[in-house]
């Protein structure tokens, strides 16, 4: 399995970091970490409890829009079932409070997938629920959580077609579904359904294997979503599992990221959302830049390898307070070529100022390299 690893690290290198092959150019990348919101408006008094908006990290990323807009994105709710655990779904509550109050409004909301925990029809269904407070127009696309129990029966009987496409404002949007073409390894083994989908729970799957994945017929069906596209327009993907291989060993990749980067090479200006990984994480592979969004649910760790460089970690301050290390995100589409993620991120309170406002790729920044990275520098 490492060999193999090694191999598909080299190739992906040779591949996908050819030198001068960036993000389009006119895409200043710019990272800042924000205080919180009070503390930028001056009103900030020790013991006071910033439940609102406490503004992490912004990565602005470019995009020409037609007109500026937003949209939100909540993902890896994680449901139970009420009976059995509230915790996450007061998350969700709160989430969805706080989307519907934004001002302006969301345009949409984009749910990134694991919006159950074990796949149930009750937990699908209370997500449904929850999620019906909110009245702008919801996207979704499914995570392994949602789909092995019942192989998508029920995801498709509420949602519909798990991958999808509109244009919004000079923006080609497209949904994927990363999750559905795993290997069968339950059949062989004789697996109950609940079996199966517990071994997709974990995040360590060795059983389930390299189960993210886009598909030749849903690669197709991308390129031809593309082709009337001009290439210098942006295109924002949203996948629950990174574009990318950051982390095989817990499906934080799709295992065919090379054909997706045949796919994608042509056009300039690509963005990718995902979930998946709970975690502030951010990459650029060619062209396309790939930003990893907030569970509400909890934060997982960080690779064993470190992360790719340009990610500026986030780490859960207070393992014991639930709401620490979670969050959802907002998304601003500007007319000035700018697409900036907001990571709302709960719980910070006054142990989340991290550095000077406006610290730019210019300040040089200490993270632990991936081995990938310091095999192959670029
Ligand atoms: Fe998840
Ligand atoms: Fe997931």
């Amino acid at each position: 399995m490492s060999d193999e690893l090694d191999r598909i690290r080299r190739e992906m290198h040779a591949v996908l970091q050819q030198p001068g092959v960036r993000p389009d150019d006119s895409l200043k990348l710019t990272r800042r970490t924000f205080i919180h919101r009070s503390l930028l408006f001056g009103a900030v008094s020790v013991g006071q409890t910033f439940a609102w908006w406490p503004l992490l990290n912004t990565i602005d990323v470019a995009h020409a829009a037609e007109a500026p807009f937003k949209f939100a994105w909540i993902s890896d709710t994680h449901l139970y079932e009420r009976s059995l655990n509230t915790r996450f779904v007061d998350k969700v509550v709160r989430a969805v409070q706080e989307v519907q109050a934004m001002d302006p409004p969301a345009d949409f909301l984009i749910f990134g997938g694991d919006l159950a925990q074990l796949g149930k029809i009750e937990e699908l269904e209370l997500g449904v629920e929850l999620l019906k407070d909110l009245s702008i127009k919801k996207y979704y696309i499914p995570g392994e959580h949602d789909w092995y129990l019942d192989m998508g029966k029920k995801w498709g009987e509420l949602f519909g077609q798990p991958n999808w496409t509109f244009d919004h404002k000079g923006v080609r949007f497209i949904g994927l579904d990363t999750v559905s073409r795993g290997p069968d390894y339950w059949t062989v083994k004789k697996m109950t359904p609940e079996e199966r989908m517990g071994h997709m729970a974990t995040l360590d799957g060795t059983v389930a294997g390299a189960w993210a994945g886009v598909g030749r017929d849903q690669l197709d069906w991308m390129q031809k979503t593309l082709a009337d596209w001009d290439k210098s327009k942006p295109i924002v993907i949203f996948s629950h599992n990174p574009l990318y291989e950051y982390y095989p060993p817990w499906n934080f990749w799709v295992r065919d990221w090379r054909e997706v980067n045949e796919v994608l090479k042509p056009y300039t200006k690509v963005t990718n959302i995902h979930g998946h990984v709970h975690q502030v994480l951010y990459n650029e592979i060619g062209s396309m830049r790939s930003i990893g969004m907030l569970a509400t649910s909890w934060p997982w760790p960080y690779a064993p390898e470190g992360v790719p460089k340009l990610t500026k970690p986030m780490i859960r301050v207070d393992p014991g307070d639930h709401f620490d290390g979670v969050g959802w995100e907002t998304v601003n589409v500007n007319a000035d070529d700018r697409v900036d993620v907001e990571y709302i991120m709960w719980g910070r309170k006054e142990v989340f100022v991290q550095s000077d406002p406006d610290s730019s790729l210019s300040q040089p920044e200490k993270l632990r390299p991936r081995m990938a990275d310091n095999m192959w520098p670029y």
